[in-house]
């Protein structure tokens, strides 16, 4: 695709906007049992239910990053990368989780960045993307404070190793969801459903990510920048009356604000600590902590959207024998013509994202911030292939380009964003969905020995990056 003239470019972004993907290790990298790699909570699952992934594909290949990275990334700088996020795993690294660091992943995880480096491609390190290594599972995962030092730990030799050369880094990747998928709706590893269990795995994730945040300032590394990872998905109530009102505040706090907050304001909202208390459900905490994570908060806050949550009153009492869940307090709202991703079933809602950028610029003290996923997953995408070979995916463009208008005009009101990651570079496992629904801009075709070729899409996104705009 050419380069475009000043006049045609309708909608430019800032200069040195950071254009890329994000995935994480789980996803893409294969490789479960080579390298010296230990068993996460997803090898395990797998192999204990492999009926509960689509297909009955699990984590053992996916897209054999670990091999193929020189490939992918040369793809990357194609299809216009100039930043990446990808996740270390930590049971690659140490892969009992508290013990030796595997040094065929120190080499691994190296030769990713050089090579990233060498093309430009500035890379964004996550440290724990829903991948618990599966001895720190067996005892307790985050209900342990132990496997909160053991993270620490594992956070500071990632720094040690790598800082010199990466200087952006995470601490989590929607840390809510593990607390959703593991502890309350049975769509991760250990499959719990307890809710006074997922407030303390909660409240140890905003421990063990203080924790890596202080260690991460006490190291000062040079042009380091620590954050998190928020799938901030914005509560809209049914109407304004108080009650529908009173539901998306609920929601807002159980789902955003529990990390939201303490991550860049160093505090727990109020009024969802009276909730818990409310409900005999606050956390076991230590007292030294509150200072923690009032004197630890972010300075890079990565935003993921994919669509809205829409909620209203609750229609009916609860069962008093159900267990207790945050939809105790609101129902969810399909909202009459809405517009959705069918393979998904997902809203597409553009707008939102524009709603979260802007109350981070009010009420989050306009913290440096970036759009570190969004995306749409399709299904069967292989019937799109033109006769070249190229999947013509123009709803993936058209997705792209509705939610970036938003981004821009978020921007023109002075939100402090820095950058637009697609979700995802190639297409990946999806967790339990496995390859279901594809989301990359270079195909993965898993009948011809994972053979990649770049969608439509890719080009589009190798000429936004060129233009910085569109
Ligand atoms: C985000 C995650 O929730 O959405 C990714 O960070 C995930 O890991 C992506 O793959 C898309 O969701 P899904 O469930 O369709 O893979």
């Amino acid at each position: 695709m050419k380069q475009r003239t000043n006049q045609e470019i309708s909608f430019r972004f800032p200069k040195g906007f950071w254009w890329g993907s994000a995935t994480s290790a789980t996803q893409i990298e294969g490789a479960a049992k080579e390298g010296g790699k230990g068993p996460n909570i997803w090898d395990y699952w797998y192999e204990k239910e492999p009926n509960r992934f689509f297909n009955g594909v699990g984590p053992e290949v996916t897209s054999d990053f670990y091999h193929r990275y020189k490939e992918d990334i040369a793809l990357m700088k194609e299809v216009g990368h100039n930043s990446f996020r990808f996740s270390i795993s930590w049971s690659r690294l140490i892969p009992d989780g508290v013990g030796e660091v595997n040094q065929e992943a120190v080499k691994f995880y190296h030769d990713v960045i050089t090579e990233l480096l060498i093309h430009d491609i500035e890379p964004f390190v996550n440290l724990f993307h829903f991948d618990m290594p599966l001895a720190m599972q067996k005892i307790g995962g985050w209900e342990n404070r132990n496997v909160v030092d053991a993270y620490v730990r594992y956070a500071k030799i990632c720094f040690e190793l790598f800082g010199d050369r990466v200087k952006k880094w995470f601490t989590h990747n929607e840390p809510i969801v593990p607390v959703e998928g593991g502890y309350l709706y049975d769509f991760h590893y250990p499959n719990v459903v307890d809710f006074q269990r997922a407030v303390q795995v909660a409240y140890h994730t905003i421990i063990a990510h203080a924790k890596a945040v202080q260690t991460f300032k006490q190291m000062n590394i040079q042009d380091g920048k620590i954050g998190i990872i928020l799938n901030l998905t914005p509560s809209y109530p049914r109407s304004a009356h108080p009650a529908d009102v009173r539901a998306a505040h609920i929601a807002d706090l159980f789902f955003n604000r529990s990390f939201l907050d303490p991550a860049v304001t160093g505090e727990y909202p109020q009024d969802l600590v009276e909730l818990l208390r409310e409900h005999g459900h606050l956390p076991v905490t230590e007292e030294e902590d509150k200072e923690l994570i009032k004197q630890n908060t972010i300075d890079l806050l990565g935003i993921n959207y994919y669509q809205p949550r829409r909620v209203k009153a609750k229609e009916h009492l609860p069962n008093p024998e159900a267990p207790f869940m945050p939809e105790r307090f609101f129902d969810y709202y399909v909202m009459p013509g809405r517009k959705m991703n069918p393979y998904r079933g997902w809203e597409i809602y553009e707008k939102g994202i524009y709603d979260i950028l802007i109350n981070i610029k009010e009420n989050y003290n306009n913290i440096e911030c970036f759009i570190s996923e969004n995306g749409m997953g399709v299904e069967g995408e292989e019937r799109f292939r033109d006769e070249n070979g190229v999947i013509q995916d123009d709803y993936r463009i058209e997705f792209i380009r509705e939610h970036l208008k938003w981004v821009h005009k978020a921007i023109e009101e002075g939100v402090n964003v820095k950058g637009y990651h697609l979700w995802t570079f190639m297409d990946n496992w999806s967790w339990t969905n496995a390859y279901k629904n594809r989301y990359g801009l270079v195909a993965v075709d898993l009948e011809q020995n994972e053979k990649r070729t770049i969608k439509k899409s890719g080009y589009w996104f190798k000429a936004l990056s060129e233009n910085n705009g569109f």
